[in-house]
């Protein structure tokens, strides 16, 4: 495990990492020497000396604001804005020529990129708009009757369960959606709750790599496995993956894994993906949400033809892979967990409470418990208290229930320092402290 050191909130300076970058970024070069396809990116500094709030500018903040939420819809670089312009540009000089004739193969050498950096297979690699698309196709792929069951965690995602509902509701299958309490002891907690749940009716299990609202890392290899045993196809929801952990796909060989390239890859909106497994490839029952000119094809012609669309966030996902490489790839993102995991400890600490689950099952995005005087385990409490958040501090972070609690859900990015997490301790008491007033007057 990364050695994690307490952080004490009142001391924020702690000290940073001192990086330098390759001068072959201006040229389009990734520091993993891959040459970025496409026009070349605008340079960000050559030399990144080292993570923090100096790096701030290379995104479009509000200079106001503490920016805790990049698992959210993620904060896209600059730079990847002015790539994503240049492909406007050449899309628009002959849209007839640029759609026609170029298009399917761009798409293919930005996917091949995208599957190097995932681990995956190019073969069995396609781009979809986002996660939620992806996870649609998947689930429209599914020949499901009435009585089989879907079987979903606690910890989905609100938007993952309604499509969920919504396939059932027309095939007549049944959703088990299994409670998994937080804070969980262990990944050992999910194994047996989804085990316990596959009956032999079971034809499908959905579950995250990284957990939205708890932000907990399942064991999915472990989910995989048991899923192979019992016949059940496995969609791992990936959507805040790439860019937080490290990927291995072809040695998950789950049977869909769908994931986001704007969360913290920082790639423009709009690029998702599907990798399909070895099996889910050979059966070739998958076809995109919408579908068009190259219906039955094949899987790679489906999806890099859904209709007329502004490819340009898929297109640019080959430099977010090389921008992201170039802050410090594996680098920032032990970083990035590092000082998160740390320093949200440190938070519940202060609060007298706790992570949702142990250290070791957290990247850079952390959930804690808020304790109880802060208010109901609501919807509409947690958005007072994000909106509270905003208003009384200018700090924007996820707050929402689950199992009974509120939990505080917080990012560390390149562009974070412990200061921004002591903020969050600093506004957190003036709120308690607000309410205790408002509470005794
Ligand atoms: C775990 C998870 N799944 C799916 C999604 C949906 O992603 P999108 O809105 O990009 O389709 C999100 C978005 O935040 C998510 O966190």
């Amino acid at each position: 495990m990364l050695g994690r050191q307490m952080i004490c909130l009142r001391d924020p300076d702690a000290a940073h990492v001192q990086l330098h970058f390759s001068s072959a970024i201006s040229a389009g070069t990734g520091m993993a020497g891959r040459v970025v396809s496409g026009p070349a990116a605008q340079p960000i500094p050559a030399a990144v000396t080292g993570w923090g709030h100096e790096l701030r500018s290379l995104w479009a903040f509000d200079p106001e604001m503490i920016f805790l939420n990049q698992g959210a819809f993620g904060a896209t670089l600059r730079e990847l804005m002015v790539v994503q312009t240049e492909w406007r540009d050449r899309m628009e000089r002959q849209t007839a020529r640029f759609f026609m004739g170029d298009l399917p193969k761009l798409i293919r050498e930005a996917a091949t990129e995208l599957a190097q950096f995932l681990g995956a297979d190019p073969d069995r690699t396609v781009m979809v708009e986002n996660a939620s698309s992806g996870i649609m196709a998947v689930l429209l792929s599914q020949e499901l009757t009435p009585g089989d069951e879907i079987v979903l965690t606690s910890h989905v995602y609100g938007a993952v369960r309604q499509a969920v509902r919504h396939v059932a509701a027309r095939t007549g299958a049944r959703i088990v959606e299994v409670a998994v309490p937080v804070p969980v002891a262990g990944p050992q907690d999910f194994v047996s709750a989804i085990a316990a749940a596959i009956t032999p009716r079971a034809r499908l299990i959905v579950v995250d790599h990284v957990a939205s609202p708890s932000s907990l890392i399942l064991p999915v290899a472990q989910i995989v496995a048991l899923a192979r045993q019992a016949g059940v196809c496995v969609v791992i929801d990936g959507s805040h993956a790439p860019g937080l952990l490290a990927l291995d796909l072809n040695a998950l060989d789950a049977d869909y894994y769908v994931g986001n390239c704007h969360k913290w890859l920082c790639n423009p909106k709009g690029a998702g993906f599907i990798v399909l497994g070895r099996a889910a490839a050979q059966a070739a029952t998958l076809h995109p949400v919408t579908i068009s000119h190259a219906y039955g094809q094949g899987v790679l012609a489906e999806f890099g033809k859904i209709g007329t669309r502004d490819p340009s966030a898929w297109l640019t996902v080959p430099s977010a892979i090389a921008a992201h490489e170039r802050l410090g790839g594996a680098a920032l993102r032990a970083r990035n967990a590092d000082m998160t995991v740390a320093a949200c400890d440190a938070i519940a600490t202060h609060l007298g409470t706790e992570l949702a689950g142990p250290a070791a099952m957290f990247a850079a995005m952390v959930s804690l418990r808020l304790p109880p005087e802060f208010g109901a385990a609501r919807p509409e409490t947690a958005a007072a208290l994000r909106e509270a958040l905003w208003q009384s501090a200018r700090i924007e972070a996820l707050i929402l229930p689950l199992h009974g609690a509120l939990w505080l859900r917080l990012c560390g990015f390149a562009y974070n320092a412990e200061s921004d997490f002591a903020a969050v301790a600093q506004a957190l008491d003036a709120l308690r402290d607000a309410a205790a007033r408002e509470a005794g007057a």
